[in-house]
């Protein structure tokens, strides 16, 4: 075998269980048998057109959002893949009212899997990068038949987080609590491929991610961030800053976690009611997570997103995301 013999996600995990021990032969079953998923929701999106996947359903989710086709068709690839191997207590998903029993025919297992089956739907139509993200959650000790209470848990418990991001190639990014990893789907070979061990976000950046148009809606530190970041080399922060939005938060993560930035979604007047845009447990506390362990940080204006007690599964928060010093800064003058 040579040096340079590429490691599949298999072998990646057994070597990580091995030197570490932090995972154990069900956890690595439940990652695979989520990262197989995701494969096949990558086929489908892939096809698009031709695969009549495209457009919506005519149904709304709890969220109270259009589904489209490929939201609905993602889920189903997700539980049907998880229910039966022995390693899940219960499923929850952003496409879901309620928690999703394990069918008695199945044996249990000791965790909890919650998942935005697929994220940035809106940009199916179009062509544009969606993705998968996951969290992995421990069933707590005694609960048999887990409900919505079991899985109010903070981000800090979580076990493993994740996404799968469907762009010009399909990435699966993992991290396990020690580091992140980045995967990339090996369409020949049908497998995911390491590419990137512990990668960490740079923690200097000049871009920026947001979605500008909800300006006039913003409170005052997020409008004097902003402004400044806007004002560019002639304004305090003496030097330009470049604006990205994919409107996938998938895609706008991968790219901060890749090249560095900053990531925002904050609450507005719009969403104020709901306590945000996106979703503490399947949007905000994977990639709190991952986003953390690759050096970043990631708050909701006054503290870390991992240490919210979440009130409810379909909860909502403000997010910021990224390097470091950059969240730091904005989470400093919503302290002010
Ligand atoms: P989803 O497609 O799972 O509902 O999530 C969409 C989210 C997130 O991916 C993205 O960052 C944000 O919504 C975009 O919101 P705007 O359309 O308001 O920019
Ligand atoms: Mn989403
Ligand atoms: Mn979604």
């Amino acid at each position: 075998m040579t040096e340079h013999a590429p490691i599949s996600l298999s072998q990646f995990l057994i070597e990580e269980q091995r030197a570490k021990g932090q995972i154990n032969a069900d956890l690595r079953r439940l990652i695979k048998v989520v990262a197989s998923a995701c494969k096949r929701i990558s086929i489908a999106v892939s096809k698009g057109a031709l695969g009549g996947v495209l457009g919506n359903l005519g149904t709304t989710n709890v969220q109270g959002e259009a589904q489209k086709k490929l939201d609905v068709l993602s889920n189903e690839i997700l539980l049907q893949a998880n229910e039966w191997g022995g390693h899940l207590a219960a499923i929850a998903s952003e496409e879901m009212d309620d928690p999703h029993p394990i069918p008695h025919r199945y044996p249990k297992g000791e965790y909890l899997l919650v998942f935005d089956p697929l994220d940035g739907s809106s940009n199916i139509d179009v062509n544009v990068s969606v993705g998968t993200i996951f969290s992995v959650l421990r069933c707590p000790d005694g609960v048999v038949e887990p409900d919505e209470s079991a899985f109010l848990q903070r981000g800090v418990e979580q076990v493993a987080a994740g996404y799968a991001v469907y762009g010009p190639s399909t990435q699966l990014v993992l991290t396990l609590g020690d580091g992140v990893n980045v995967f990339t789907l090996d369409r020949e070979q049908g497998s995911f491929t390491l590419t990137e061990r512990n990668t960490k976000i740079p923690e200097e950046t000049s871009e920026f991610a947001i979605n500008m148009s909800n300006q006039r809606h913003w409170e005052a530190p997020m409008q004097r961030y902003v402004s400044e970041l806007v004002a560019g080399k002639t304004g305090p922060r003496e030097r330009d800053f470049n604006m990205r939005w994919v409107a996938s938060m998938v895609a706008d993560v991968h790219r901060i976690l890749t090249r560095g930035g900053i990531f925002m979604y904050p609450v507005d007047e719009k969403c104020r009611a709901a306590g945000g845009r996106l979703r503490l447990m399947y949007e905000a506390n994977p990639m709190a997570l991952i986003v953390e362990q690759a050096g970043g940080a990631a708050t909701n204006g006054l503290g870390r997103i991992l240490e919210i007690q979440p009130q409810k599964l379909h909860q909502r928060v403000p997010v910021i995301l990224g390097s470091r010093r950059e969240v730091e800064r904005v989470t400093a003058y919503h302290q002010d």
